[in-house]
């Protein structure tokens, strides 16, 4: 069965096509698509903005779509940046500006800085909405580290491991991250409702 996963972050395509591999659906992303459309996510939470992701891609394609809202939360920081992640230093921002931000906001607060990745992932296909919910505890420091993944994971370091998720190999990260858990517990809702 295909499915389109309505993402234009391409390391969350990478890591959501191997979660679904051996699987039976076939993700499709929307740069397999050629389709880079933006989506204003404007709802006051992951699952919201990750239904909005997923009912604007349905509207276009008429097909069925997951799509995942996934963001930061850092206890000192009064859980912020939140649903803003993405955009937390401002419009067009890189993720260094944001690692940079974060870093300056906690410089005044004692170690260690405990926060966790959330991620809330949906299913949409004109009539059932299905969600799942994932989270990686750990902390932040106070220097940008390693070179794999994206956003925040240069400066995050999960609970039980020493290196940040970017010091981490892919496959690592994809057995542990907020999002390998949003979306198994996606996928197995899926088999028993869609195809059980
Ligand atoms: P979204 O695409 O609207 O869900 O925004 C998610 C934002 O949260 C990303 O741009 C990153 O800044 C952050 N984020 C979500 N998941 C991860 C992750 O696995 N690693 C690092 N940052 C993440």
């Amino acid at each position: 069965m295909k499915i389109i996963f309505a993402t234009q972050n391409k390391g969350k395509a990478k890591e959501v096509k191997a979660l679904f591999e051996n699987s039976p659906f076939e993700i499709i992303s929307l740069y397999d698509l050629g389709n880079n459309i933006d989506i204003e996510e404007n709802g006051n939470s992951f699952s919201e903005n990750a239904f909005i992701k997923a009912k604007a891609i349905y509207n276009i394609y008429k097909e069925s779509v997951i799509a995942d809202d996934s963001g930061l939360a850092i206890e000192q920081l009064d859980e912020r940046p939140g649903i803003y992640s993405a955009r937390y230093a401002g419009e067009n921002c890189t993720y260094e500006d944001n690692n940079l931000k974060v870093i300056d906001e906690l410089k005044d607060f004692p170690t260690p800085h405990k926060a966790k990745f959330i991620s809330c992932a949906v299913f949409y296909d004109g009539k059932n909405e299905i969600e799942a919910f994932g989270e990686l505890q750990g902390k932040i420091i106070n220097e940008q580290r390693g070179t794999n993944g994206f956003g925040y994971d240069p400066i995050f370091i999960p609970d039980g491991f020493e290196q940040t998720i970017s010091e981490l190999d892919f496959d690592i990260k994809n057995q542990i991250s907020h999002r390998a858990q949003s979306f198994n517990k996606l996928k197995d809702k899926l088999v028993n409702s869609l195809l059980g």
